[in-house]
């Protein structure tokens, strides 16, 4: 309970957003224009974000080549290929979130988190044809499982704000920053680093405003942790071909993944603590010791043309968390479930 008080003290949100009949009729709401943003570092991170803005037509000259080194070059591509989609699915998602959270705070930084996610996206869009002299490459079916099961959720706001801010944005934005340890072209520097200085705010945002949809985490938290156990096990299919170049590149998923479990533990650890948390924990200890083997597993039980039906997925992983047991049935298990998935 103190800590519950602590949270409400931390983010007290404040309605200044909504557009009901009832602020129609008497007032507040989207009119409440009284400028009050008690979310204080969450109104601050919104001005940061208009303080760093780039515009992607003037950020590099496009009409300059790319010089990648060769011996990276296609490693280099194949991970912005597989980051790209996301984040387009991503301006989808801060689009959403903006428009069911209520305060003003909220409410304008994920309209400014849109823009910049469809900057992101256009800037990659535009850049990969240039290492790779290709067209740019569709995303196969299990990054479109990832980007769109794994991201959006238009009716749960504290899942889309969790994986997005707080999951996502935090492995991608490792990702960018080692493909630019090994980039040597000085525009394709540049436009990683805007890129990732971007995504750091998006993570920082991630902390400011998850108090504001607490309630709702509370409420779905089951459903939540069900799709989030189910979004680690379709990140393990989409990014097994990614296998070499991320070896070639020093992108060590295992230990991106950790560093994410990490961050998300920093984030939840000050909320209150939920019947399911030791179970939740159990979880999380399980997937950062199994992942690799089980990435291997998962390959092996599936063909080219095997598909996962979402809500199977998750029905199956919210049976697993009513008790350790069955958890570590399907953990075990899980090249039988992937085949009948
Ligand atoms: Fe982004
Ligand atoms: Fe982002």
């Amino acid at each position: 309970m103190a800590l519950r008080k602590k949270l409400e003290s931390w983010v007290a949100p404040r309605n200044a957003a909504s557009m009901r009949w009832r602020d129609v009729l008497f007032g507040g709401g989207v009119f409440d224009v009284s400028g009050d943003h008690p979310n204080k570092k969450g109104w601050e991170i919104f001005e940061l974000g208009q303080k760093s803005f780039w515009a992607v037509p003037s950020a590099i000259p496009w009409d300059e080549p790319i010089r990648e080194n060769p011996e990276y070059a296609e490693h280099i591509a194949a991970m912005l290929t597989f980051l790209c989609p996301g984040e387009k699915a991503a301006v989808t998602g801060a689009s959403y979130i903006s428009n069911l959270v209520r305060s003003e705070e909220a409410k304008f930084y994920f309209a400014e988190q849109a823009l910049e996610e469809a900057k992101h996206y256009d800037a990659l869009r535009r850049v990969i044809p240039k290492i790779t002299g290709r067209p740019l490459e569709a995303p196969n079916v299990w990054v479109r499982f990832l980007y769109s099961f794994g991201v959006v959720d238009r009716d749960d706001v504290a899942f889309m704000m969790g994986n997005i801010n707080i999951i996502g944005e935090q492995i991608a934005n490792q990702i960018f920053h080692r493909i630019n340890h090994r980039a040597v072209d000085p525009n394709l520097r540049k436009l990683l680093a805007l890129i990732g200085k971007d995504e750091s705010r998006h993570i920082g945002a991630g902390q400011r405003f998850f108090g504001e949809v607490f309630d709702q985490f509370e409420k779905n938290r089951r459903k939540i942790i069900a799709k989030n156990l189910a979004t680690s096990i379709v990140l393990a299919f989409a990014t097994y071909d990614l296998v070499k170049p991320m070896d070639a590149l020093d992108v060590d998923l295992i230990e991106i993944m950790d560093s994410m479990y990490k961050h998300y533990h920093d984030v939840t650890s000050g909320l209150p603590a939920f019947p399911e948390q030791a179970i939740l924990e159990k979880i999380v200890a399980h997937l950062r010791k199994q992942t690799p083997k089980t990435i291997a597993r998962i390959r092996k039980a599936t063909d080219e043309s095997g598909r996962i039906d979402p809500q199977k997925l998750v029905a199956m992983c919210e049976e697993a968390l009513k008790s350790p047991r069955m958890l570590r049935d399907v953990l075990e298990n899980l090249p039988f479930l992937a085949r009948a998935a």
